[in-house]
């Protein structure tokens, strides 16, 4: 059951393989502490090389000999995503789980991409896509392979205009930042929809925790932001738990939402959330997960028994 569920109930990782995108700080770094003292051999996946080093030295304070290492990924870049991606099927391990848990708040002014890219969409929505869809073959090698998608309050905030993905219109950052979450919360959902019983895909809402996230707010949006987080939130390790639960537990149903149990999500034991309603919209995911695959040029494919779409 969801109810009281904590970290020490996360169940034996040994032997499996994990990639945690933003795995070297915030609530990406707790989610890859806890696979890795739960046995998992973890990548931490991010721009940072120095960061990813020191990231890996805390896990390994934590927990000794732990299989976890760095490797470069910058979500922004899809040739960095491929080169990623290329270097893990060198590899070829079978990957048991994939954390898509990277992302970026508040971008000041909008910036595009080396893709032509808005970057809190590229970074949040599109890098993921590509990412995912470019490790499908090392997930279906897996024998349970699970993918957790880290959403947000604000997935419930707006209708996600397609024909304005990249917010030309009118862009503010943190409804560029809203939008990029609903996109992926929808794109977790169509995930499973076209994976069937091919993988299991999740979608969870950590709720607040004082992280590295508004660091590039401006100062009165991040002090805001930190007071707000303190006052509601919790620890950076207890909100990892709704992703540690979100990535481990036997209890998950394929295509659940997850979120804290208190108030609006923001605190408690993890337990199945509420939709947002625009994520209901079965339709707008598909259209959101065609022009996806237009854009960023990868095209996730799965066993034809597995396909209802
Ligand atoms: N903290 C909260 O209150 C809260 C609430 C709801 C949801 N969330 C969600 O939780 C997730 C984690 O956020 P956090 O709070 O832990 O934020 P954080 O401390 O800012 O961590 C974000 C991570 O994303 C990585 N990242 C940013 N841009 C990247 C790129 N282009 N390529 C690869 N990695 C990139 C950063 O790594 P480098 O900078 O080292 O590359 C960093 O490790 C996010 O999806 C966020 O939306 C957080």
């Amino acid at each position: 059951m969801a109810h009281h569920w904590t970290q020490n109930d996360i169940s034996d990782m040994s032997g499996k393989l994990a990639v945690v995108t933003g795995g070297s700080g915030g609530l990406g770094l707790a989610t890859a502490t806890g696979l890795a003292g739960a046995g998992a051999e973890v990548v931490l996946a991010g721009r940072d090389p120095e960061r990813l080093r020191i990231a890996a030295e805390r896990i390994h304070d934590r927990h000794p000999g732990a299989p976890v290492r760095g490797e470069r990924l910058d979500l922004a870049s899809l040739a960095s995503v491929a080169d990623f991606a290329g270097r893990l099927a060198d590899q070829g391990r079978p990957l048991d789980l994939l954390v898509n848990n990277a992302a970026v708040l508040y971008i000041p002014r909008r910036t595009l991409t080396e893709d032509g890219f808005e970057l809190t969409m590229a970074t949040n929505h599109l890098g993921h896509f590509a990412l995912t869809g470019r490790l499908v073959p090392l997930l279906l090698r897996a024998p349970a392979p699970r993918v957790v998608t880290v959403c947000s309050l604000t997935a419930k905030v707006p209708a996600l205009d397609l024909a304005d993905l990249m917010s030309e219109r009118n862009y503010r950052p943190l409804t560029a930042y809203a939008k990029s979450k609903m996109a992926v919360l929808l794109f977790a959902l169509e995930l499973q929809r076209r994976a069937t019983r091919a993988l299991t895909s999740v979608a969870v809402n950590p709720g607040s925790a004082s992280t590295g996230l508004y660091r590039h707010s401006p100062a009165p949006v991040r002090g805001l932001g930190h007071r707000l987080d303190r006052l509601l939130g919790r620890s950076t390790q207890d909100a990892a738990s709704v992703i540690l639960y979100g990535a481990t537990s036997s209890d998950v149903v394929p295509g659940g939402f997850y979120a804290a149990s208190g108030l609006l999500g923001r605190r408690g034991t993890p337990r199945p959330a509420p939709l947002p309603k625009a994520a209901r919209d079965h339709a707008l995911a598909r259209d959101l997960w065609l022009k996806s695959e237009a854009l960023t040029g990868v095209r996730p494919s799965f066993p034809a028994r597995s396909l209802t779409v």
